[in-house]
């Protein structure tokens, strides 16, 4: 603890034994001002290439980059094979933990067998580079297996999330074009096992690209069985040679798709691709958190389905040959303490997850992690949203005994890997503030025209120079991809969507999302996609959502619907009807908190929503200025029809 912001708030010196041994130090951020893509070359050089680049960066052609051109490497072999090599088979990559108790232990050496298997039997079925692959899976090994298998092979992985409904997963095949599916009979969530295959079945019936559907057996429980489609993955993946000689592939080759949500109804296939990323993941992950890969025990409590799994799960932990642990199931099951048990049990020593989470625990109190020994932990994370200075407090005081620097990173789907964060070893923390630019990023705060703004000035977030780890393009819609991030402030900044304001020391504090973007529980979703499930439902004429702040979830979903006319207003029954509607069509995680039926709308002459005043309602707030209202007794109309208390389900 070493002094107060301007603001009054505490700041938290790095402690001693991190500064003393961290990875990187202070000197890290003069090295990379000085020539950035030296040093982000010096960092690509911690991997194994093929072939040397020959060029660092083409920028030519903005705002489509190229990182390391013509360098060739296999990011699958330098995740797995070149630690083998190098006599570190015996090693646990992870330590795997399922909902019921159940527990796998799988070395460096374990997961080339198995990877190795999994890329002779996807070459088997006909899958090539280049080809796209769709994961829909439970959190278990073989997840994080398949995506390897398709690096090693060059197919291009899209892994969707396993809360999202069949619909979600149609649209995401047709879009990908995805050639073969790799689910899961179920996974266990919540103590007991939750179903995967059926809306496999009914996505892929929509799917004619789709060929084979390849499924692992995890819960034991029933499936329907499509002949000649469906194939399981023991009788497939288990049969097959665990040699595999892999191919070396362009720095350029693409690696992932990952859909996120936009401003618009239609999720952006977003596109990573191999050199620039896996440098960057790879770099960020062992500075951001100083793994020392023979004595850390790293966990990341996220979902593989999200980019935060891709990045910091799979591709940075095991480019940096971490020992990580891999939960399967939530938090408190079968008992609140499950997360505390398993820091105890496996001596996890860095622990990254997200503000709701920690926000549930302390609703929960601070007495369940007090009953487990959490002595091993040297460094947290935070991720998603920002973080409060009260959870902050929380977390660094009652999970990290006070000992344990905070690293919260602001980053994105689009940007691969952390972009703004403090390093352990180096920064003076101060809660609630990203606080700075990783070395070798540029980012800047700036007005609605782009002038970057002087300290103390709230505006929107940019990034004024390409980052290796960067999106590429979005699938299929490269008009899309300049549209959406690079045309606000011209072809050179990437507009992140972010409100942000940098105080009098530098520090950069993230204000939430500016656009109809909403960040629930740390994940995107926008009001555009749930007004348009509520629409379509033969019920609602009209619908608008709004992100009310939530004392948990960060944002909750709060929709204000207009009935057609022909249709019967049921009260509760039609509000439940509608929630589990909208459930169905994106996931359970677009539900919304509350539903309020309504006569009308609030709009601007020019027919806009007005959204502003929608949230003031939903935030039990005194309405703010009404005068741009077509018609402002709308206003009155909507509060009289208010229920008394947002509902919890
Ligand atoms: C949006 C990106 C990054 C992986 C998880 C979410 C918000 C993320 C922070 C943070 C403040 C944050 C931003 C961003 N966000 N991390 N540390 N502080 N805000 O990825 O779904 O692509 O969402 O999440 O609003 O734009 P995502």
């Amino acid at each position: 603890m070493s002094g107060t912001t301007e603001t009054g708030g505490q700041t938290f010196s790095p402690p001693e034994v991190i500064a003393a041994g961290a990875n990187v130090g202070p000197e890290v951020y003069e090295e990379a001002a000085a020539d950035r893509l030296a040093f982000w070359a010096k960092q690509a050089g911690r991997l194994s290439w093929d072939r040397q680049w020959d060029e660092v960066l083409d920028w030519s052609n903005p705002p489509f980059a190229k990182w390391f051109v013509g360098g060739k490497l296999n990011v699958a072999y330098n995740c797995v094979d070149r630690h083998v090599e190098a006599g570190h088979g015996d090693q646990v990559a992870y330590h795997w933990e399922g909902e019921p108790g159940d527990t796998r232990t799988i070395t460096y050496a374990q997961l080339k067998d198995e990877v190795s298997q999994a890329a002779n039997a996807l070459t088997e079925l006909g899958v090539n580079a280049g080809d796209r692959v769709a994961i829909y899976m439970p959190m278990i090994p073989e997840t994080v297996i398949s995506m390897l298998a398709c690096a090693r092979i060059g197919a291009v992985h899209m892994v969707v999330f396993g809360g999202f409904s069949a619909d979600a997963l149609a649209s995401r095949l047709d879009d990908a074009g995805a050639v073969l599916v790799i689910t899961a009979d179920g996974g266990y969530r919540r103590g007991a096992a939750s179903a995967l295959k059926p809306a496999v079945d009914d996505a892929v019936s929509r799917s004619p690209g789709v060929r084979n559907v390849v499924v692992v057996k995890r819960t034991g429980e029933d499936v329907e069985w499509a002949e000649g489609r469906d194939l399981w993955w023991d009788d497939v993946v288990g049969r097959q040679s665990t040699e595999h000689t892999c191919e070396f592939f362009d720095a350029e080759h693409p690696l992932y798709i990952m859909y996120t949500s936009g401003t618009t109804a239609k999720p952006k296939g977003i596109l990573h691709t191999s050199g620039g990323y896996l440098t960057q993941v790879s770099f960020t992950h062992w500075a951001s958190f100083d793994l020392k890969p023979d004595t850390d025990v790293f966990w990341t409590a996220a979902d593989v389905g999200w980019v935060t799994g891709h990045s910091y799960i799979v591709y940075g932990p095991l480019s940096n040959r971490a020992t990580s642990v891999m939960y399967e199931g939530t938090p408190e099951t079968p008992h609140r303490g499950r997360w505390w048990e398993i820091v105890q049990k496996y001596g996890v020593t860095i622990l990254y997850t997200a503000p709701t989470v920690i926000r549930t625990f302390m609703k929960w109190g601070e007495d369940v992690p007090a009953g487990f020994d959490l002595s091993t932990l040297r460094v947290l994370g935070s991720v998603g949203e920002p973080i409060n200075p009260e959870a902050w407090l929380w977390y660094h005081r009652h999970i990290g005994g006070g000992r344990c620097p905070i690293v919260d990173t602001w980053w994105q789907t689009e940007t691969g890997g952390h972009m703004i964060n403090p390093l352990p070893g180096v920064t003076s923390l101060v809660p609630g503030s990203a606080q700075v630019p990783f070395p070798g990023i540029s980012a800047k705060v700036v007005d609605d025209e782009g002038n970057e703004l002087s300290d103390d000035s709230t505006g929107l977030l940019v990034l004024t120079e390409p980052w290796p780890s960067m999106l590429r393009t979005i699938w299929g819609d490269d008009d899309r991809y300049v549209d959406t991030y690079w045309s606000r402030f011209g072809k050179n900044v990437y507009f992140a969507g972010d409100g942000a304001k940098k105080d009098a020391d530098g520090n950069i504090w993230l204000l939430g999302r500016v656009d109809d973007v909403m960040n629930v529980s740390g994940h995107r979703i926008s009001t555009t996609e749930v007004e348009s499930s509520l629409v379509g439902h033969p019920t609602v004429a009209e619908a608008a959502v709004v992100g009310a702040s939530d004392p948990t979830t960060g944002q909750g979903i709060v929709a204000f619907v207009i009935l057609r006319g022909d249709a019967v207003d049921s009260g509760d029954e039609l509000v439940q009807t509608l929630k589990t509607h909208v459930a169905k069509d994106i996931g359970p995680i677009a539900k919304p908190r509350q539903i309020m039926v309504v006569q009308e709308l609030p709009k601007t002459r020019s027919g806009k929503i007005m959204r502003r005043l929608l949230r003031d309602i939903a935030e039990n707030r005194e309405l703010g200025d009404v005068t741009t209202l077509t018609d402002s007794s709308v206003m009155n109309l909507i509060k009289e029809k208010l229920p008394a208390a947002p509902s919890e389900d």
